[in-house]
């Protein structure tokens, strides 16, 4: 396979067995262009890309731009506080507006589940969804794949257990979706509250108990709570919270010896994980950033039409 079958990005659940791994060997190959003194490389010269975001991020929104800016895209990030979203414009309406400016891509993260979709229906240009509400985030799950990859060598037969607030997580969705996919054992662990039954059609095991849940795992995906979403009380208090999902080096003593860290971000250290946990030499925290950049130009890469790359591979 040498090119994805969809014009737009906008799920796990799109994409093939096939497809990600074409996602993961493009990324890694274009990792390599990060380490270069002079880190660009001409790919997308003369395309466009409109990075669209209307809810708040600091690593996904920050990587776009940078994996752009590598590819020697021209790009405009639109800022939704000064635009005429404020007025009241529509969301279809926006996108119009800005298609009749002729991008090639537009990346959008937006509060709504399925708004990348109505884009992607509705638009010319190769639509890649950055987060839609509660629903999915394929870019992270990527780029979460290809750091387990980089460190465990494969994906199959892996334990990954997926802990914290999973009814509100679209990274949680995305992340379930590709590592079943890939032949993973998904565990994912929270309070009764936070973890909706589908997860078991979705191919994972569900517990609430947080040592059941790190017991000889090989990959471990902290997840914050995500108050911002929650329309009631879900958890008694946060020190409680803490108590029972907080992830501390006692527990880590239940993982395998050598199992990984890994949180999306933004963490909230001494609720869902301690500082000695996320800083630790097992932790992949910033290498899931660093991956993020690499990730994000194989996808612009791949959706622009170009096909898959075969260049220098650079280990993490
Ligand atoms: N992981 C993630 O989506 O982080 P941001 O919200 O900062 O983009």
């Amino acid at each position: 396979m040498a090119s994805l079958s969809h014009k737009d990005l906008l799920g796990i659940e799109q994409l093939s067995v096939d497809e990600i791994n074409l996602i993961l060997d493009t990324a890694e190959a274009l990792r390599e262009v990060s380490a270069r003194a002079v880190k660009k490389v001409p790919t997308l010269r003369g395309k466009t890309v409109i990075n669209l975001f209307f809810e708040p991020s600091t690593r996904t929104r920050s990587s776009f731009e940078v994996a752009e800016k590598r590819l020697s895209a021209d790009i405009l990030s639109f800022s939704i506080a000064t635009s005429s979203v404020t007025k009241g414009e529509t969301l279809l309406d926006t996108a119009h507006n800005l298609e009749a400016m002729a991008p090639d891509i537009i990346v959008i993260r937006h509060e709504s589940a399925g708004a990348p979709h109505l884009l992607g229906r509705e638009c010319r240009s190769s639509i890649i969804n950055a987060g839609d509400g509660m629903h999915e985030h394929p870019t992270q799950a990527l780029l979460d794949a290809l750091t387990v990859r980089t460190v465990k060598g494969r994906l199959e037969g892996l334990k990954l257990s997926i802990i914290g607030d999973i009814a509100h997580s679209r990274v949680a969705r995305s992340n379930t979706l590709l590592f079943h996919k890939m032949g993973a054992h998904v565990r994912v662990c929270g309070p009764p509250t936070l973890i909706p039954w589908e997860y078991h059609r979705l191919g994972a095991a569900i517990t609430s108990n947080m040592n059941e849940a790190i017991d000889g795992a090989d990959v471990i995906m902290m997840l914050r709570l995500q108050h911002e979403r929650m329309n009631e009380a879900l958890i008694p208090t946060t020190r409680e919270y803490y108590n029972y999902y907080g992830l501390t080096r006692g527990k880590m003593r239940l993982a395998k010896k050598d199992a990984i860290v890994m949180h999306p971000g933004p963490m909230n250290r001494g609720v869902e994980i301690d500082s000695d946990v996320a800083d630790a030499g097992y932790s992949v925290i910033l290498n899931q950033v660093a991956n993020g950049v690499a990730t994000r130009m194989a996808v612009l890469y791949l959706l622009s039409g170009s096909s898959g790359l075969k260049m220098k591979k650079t280990s993490r």
